[in-house]
């Protein structure tokens, strides 16, 4: 686990690996870099035989992820732009598909991709100052990498039409209310929470606990397997609409983003 990574740090104590997604001045923004960092410290994990545990979180106090690198949008038509929902939503299904149970610990704003990747979490603990949210609408685009799919299964479809079709962020005393979150802890405690949880994991038999995440994912695989299909689909449409550049030139230029 020597690797120098750019936008991430990948770290071990003990038997828990720690994926920390590194670009705070940019809120942790996901960009293709993190991406493919983010990529190859999943396999790692995986592969490693020590690692028994996995917990994401964001460097800094203000993020755990602000989403997908919306500077990225402009350069997307509908073709690259499914190529774009496929490729995030697989390095997603790798945390699902993990042998390994995988923590996030939401230390700040989860918006966009960033609430995508916790979702994919088997466990979403929060700080007290955690906004979670899919402000896609915003920018006349669709969540791409599974918050469509995996949002419902979570908090149901009437709570996810809320968040999704009106664009609305929740705190995480909200969060948790509806299931979003499994704990709210206050910021300083969230590193400590997150290793006691960890920890616990760990002390499973890791046959066990890999047999019962799959288990447990069974309920969804088949629907989520054809539903990330259709949200690649519709996601890639909207960048065919004039009203999508327009979004997020709009975005990008005037910073209608304080609204979130
Ligand atoms: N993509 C690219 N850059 C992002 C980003 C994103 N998703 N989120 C934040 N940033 C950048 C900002 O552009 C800014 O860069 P700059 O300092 O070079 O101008 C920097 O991160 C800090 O963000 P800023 O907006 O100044 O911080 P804030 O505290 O005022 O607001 C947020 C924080 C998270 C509310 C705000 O950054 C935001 O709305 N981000 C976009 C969230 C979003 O729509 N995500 C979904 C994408 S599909």
């Amino acid at each position: 686990m020597s690797k120098t990574y750019t936008t991430i740090k990948l770290t071990k104590q003990q038997q828990t690996a720690w994926i920390t997604l590194n670009r705070p001045k940019k809120m942790n923004a996901i960009n293709a870099t993190m991406r493919h960092e983010l990529s190859e410290a999943l396999d790692k994990t995986e592969q490693d035989n020590n690692v028994r545990c996995v917990i994401v979180t964001g460097e800094g106090d203000k993020a755990f992820c602000a989403g997908a690198d919306i500077t990225e949008f402009q350069q997307l038509t509908q073709e690259t732009a499914a190529e774009f929902s496929r490729k995030g939503q697989q390095i997603f299904s790798k945390i699902e598909a993990s042998s390994k149970p995988v923590v996030a610990a939401i230390n700040g704003y989860a918006l966009g991709g960033g609430l995508e990747l916790a979702l994919a979490c088997d466990f979403r603990l929060a700080s007290d100052n955690a906004t979670l949210g899919l402000p896609e609408m915003k920018l006349g685009i669709i969540p791409g990498w599974g918050a469509t799919q995996r949002l419902p299964w979570t908090v149901g479809v009437a709570a996810a039409k809320r968040m999704i079709l009106l664009g609305d962020s929740v705190n995480a005393t909200e969060a948790l209310k509806m299931g979003l979150v499994d704990k709210v802890v206050p910021q300083n405690q969230l590193k400590a929470e997150a290793v006691e949880l960890a920890q616990r994991l760990c002390g499973w038999s890791p046959a066990a606990l890999k047999q019962a995440k799959a288990a447990v994912n069974s309920v969804t695989k088949t629907f989520l397997e054809s539903g990330l299909r259709k949200e690649t689909d519709l996601f890639a449409l909207l960048f065919s609409e004039k009203e999508t550049q327009k979004r997020i030139q709009s975005f990008l230029g005037q910073g209608n983003k304080k609204e979130i």
